[in-house]
């Protein structure tokens, strides 16, 4: 679904992230993990159109999209969340739901006059999407609550949702559960796997190593920009050079 191949970001004379090739496949859940300033975020920023790439791919169903636009990028299908909270403050849970997707299918000024009624069953749609999510993320009852009045918790799960609204096949996650509680990590892992049980393929950054090693299908470890090893949890929860560069004696 997704394959990186070489794929080389520098900043100055430090390597990001240093010629990493690997393959997301459908329908899993991928963990990518390493230590702090590893280069999973820059990852994503590639991936997603966020940053140019000094060197390497990416293909998304074969297809070669580097370079590509974040706009574009979402449009195929690849939608990501930032690894701090993004919504619009001002707004309601269900504004900011409405409104991530009504940005991922515009239909332009012009095509609003002159199809008044089929922008407006559109409008009607994105309103029906943004309710289905709120009733996924058991957040119904904050339809109406502005996100800034959100615990730091729930704003995080609601990133979550509004990368959903662009109805995505892939999602990149960048440390999801990083200020959540015990709660609420168990309820956002829920909602996941069940997003993945409907056919969704996720690419999880995270640092809670017994949520990945839950969750995940296949590991990817980075360290100072490189690939470091790649497998089951089973396999880099066993794997030297990853247990030395980040794991330590923690599940070792
Ligand atoms: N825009 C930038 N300009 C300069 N250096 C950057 C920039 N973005 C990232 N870096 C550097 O690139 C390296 C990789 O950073 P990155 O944010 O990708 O790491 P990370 O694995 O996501 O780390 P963390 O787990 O702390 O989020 C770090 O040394 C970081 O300081
Ligand atoms: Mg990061």
């Amino acid at each position: 679904m997704l394959r990186v191949h070489d794929l080389t970001r520098r900043f100055g004379r430090l390597m990001a992230l240093d010629h990493v090739s690997f393959e997301i496949s459908a329908g899993t859940i991928h963990g990518l993990i390493g230590p702090n300033g590893s280069g999973k975020t820059t990852f994503f920023n590639l991936v997603t159109g966020f940053l140019p790439a000094n060197e390497g791919k990416v293909f998304w169903d074969g297809r070669d999209v580097t370079g590509l636009p974040p706009h574009r990028i979402s449009r195929l299908g690849l939608a990501r969340t930032f690894q701090n909270t993004s919504n619009y403050a001002r707004l309601t849970v269900r504004e900011n739901l409405v409104i991530a997707s009504r940005n991922h299918i515009e239909s332009s000024a012009l095509a609003r006059m002159l199809h008044l009624r089929s922008a407006r069953s559109e409008e009607a749609r994105h309103g029906r999407s943004a309710d289905a999510l709120l009733e996924r993320f058991g957040m119904r009852d904050l339809a109406d609550v502005q996100a800034a009045q959100l615990p730091g918790g729930t704003q995080k799960i609601l990133g979550v949702a509004i990368a959903l609204s662009t109805n995505p096949r892939l999602v990149m996650l960048d440390e999801p559960l990083a200020g959540l509680n015990t709660g609420e990590k168990a309820q956002l892992m829920t909602i996941l796997r069940g997003l993945c049980a409907d056919g969704l393929t996720l690419l999880l950054i995270e640092h809670d190593m017994k949520a990945i090693m839950q969750a995940c299908d296949r590991i990817t470890v980075l360290s100072y920009g490189t690939l470091l090893a790649e497998g089951t949890p089973e396999e880099i929860s066993r794997d030297p050079a990853t247990i030395k560069a980040y794991l330590g004696t923690e599940v070792a």
